[in-house]
């Protein structure tokens, strides 16, 4: 074998094991190194974060994540008595490294936008210091493009969107006035926010304007950490209450039997990507993890989808294939 053809059998090796891996896996391959060889948990012990949309699926699987490793945390939602289950379950897997009054219950509607201040107020009253605010409230969609009204593209973008910019800035403005701009901002954003698909045209606008005002807030605030984490099918109950086309819709439907990963394995790998410091990460079972990487690429993903009709693509999203 000639030094060329060595070389050559390297990058294609190389490459087959990249893919193996994507098929393997349930996160990209950085996030999934991370997991095993990163900084571990409990470097967040004592730090404070704050994760809206605590009460359920996601954000209450990163709560729980972050308690048993002695994170203090800030709750917030919309319905008490949901927090204060999730509040019961970090005191619980925290086995003594959290007392009650680590943990702070802060009920709030995020499109309240005049109440975020207040809110922001009560953290630091209450902990004296704010390390990390997780963006993860939002609604998802489902919707057929052409029938989308008006108003649910507005709604749909003034929680998922305008809200999540509102508060992250008076966040950031604390992190700069009394940390010289050091902190961290994340934010839960979806594989949907780079690789769109069928059937939820608002939510995918929506997920792409986030990243783009974190990426850009990234690009002024050096010292800021920012971490947009984008999970792919995840087994919460985000279908009941997502947005249809028409005002005031909500698709009511359960996720139940489908092929989604588990609202705890994403909620501990968002958790490492926080404790890591990463920018950008995602997560999801076959196929969606091969094709969130294939969507970083526009040869590949203008191939796939020359394959790959509307159908195929939902199935996909829907944890039906
Ligand atoms: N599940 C998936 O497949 C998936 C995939 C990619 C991205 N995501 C994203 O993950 C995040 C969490 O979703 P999930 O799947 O965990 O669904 P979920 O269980 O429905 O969680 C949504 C959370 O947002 C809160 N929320 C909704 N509207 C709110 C408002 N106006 N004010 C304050 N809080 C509000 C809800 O709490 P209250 O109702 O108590 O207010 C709930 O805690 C969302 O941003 C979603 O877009 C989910
Ligand atoms: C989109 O329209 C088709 C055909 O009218 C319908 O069968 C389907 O249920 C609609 N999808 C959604 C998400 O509303
Ligand atoms: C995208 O994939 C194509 C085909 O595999 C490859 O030639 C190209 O270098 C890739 N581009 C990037 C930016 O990775």
């Amino acid at each position: 074998m000639t030094f060329l053809e060595f070389v050559l059998l390297l990058l294609v090796l190389y490459y087959v094991i990249y893919v193996v891996l994507w098929i393997v896996l349930d996160c990209n391959v950085a996030l999934w190194y991370k997991s095993r060889f990163g900084v571990s948990l409990s470097t967040m012990r004592g730090q404070v974060v704050w994760i809206t949309g605590a009460s359920s699926g996601i954000g209450r699987a990163l709560a729980v994540s972050l308690a048993r490793h002695g994170v203090r945390l800030v709750l917030s939602a919309r319905r008490q008595e949901q927090l204060e289950q999730v509040q019961d379950e970090c005191l619980q897997v925290a086995r003594g490294l959290l007392a009650q009054k680590d943990v702070l219950i802060l009920p709030m509607d995020m499109l309240q936008l005049d109440k975020h201040q207040s809110a922001l107020y009560s953290v630091l009253n209450h902990f004296e210091r704010l390390d990390v605010l997780v963006n993860n409230a939002g609604r998802s969609q489902r919707a057929n493009w052409t029938d989308i009204e008006i108003q649910v593209d507005r709604e749909l973008f003034e929680l998922d969107v305008f809200a999540v910019v509102h508060l992250s800035r008076l966040v950031v403005r604390y992190f700069l006035e009394q940390n010289g701009g050091r902190g961290h901002i994340a934010a839960t954003s979806s594989i949907a926010g780079f690789s769109p698909v069928p059937f939820s045209a608002t939510y995918c606008a929506a997920k792409h304007a986030l990243n783009a005002y974190l990426m850009a807030l990234k690009t002024e605030l050096r010292k800021l950490d920012v971490t947009i984490f984008a999970p792919g099918p995840i087994a919460t109950d985000f279908l009941l209450e997502a947005f249809t086309g028409a005002q005031g819709g909500k698709v009511g439907q359960s996720t139940a039997n489908q092929k989604r990963l588990t609202a705890e394995r994403c909620g501990e790998l968002f958790a490492v990507a926080l404790a890591n410091k990463m920018d950008l990460t995602w997560c999801g079972l076959f196929p969606v993890n091969l094709m969130a990487y294939c969507a970083r690429n526009a040869t590949l993903t203008k191939i796939l989808g020359q394959y790959m009709t509307e159908k195929t693509l939902n199935k996909i999203r829907e944890g039906k294939l």
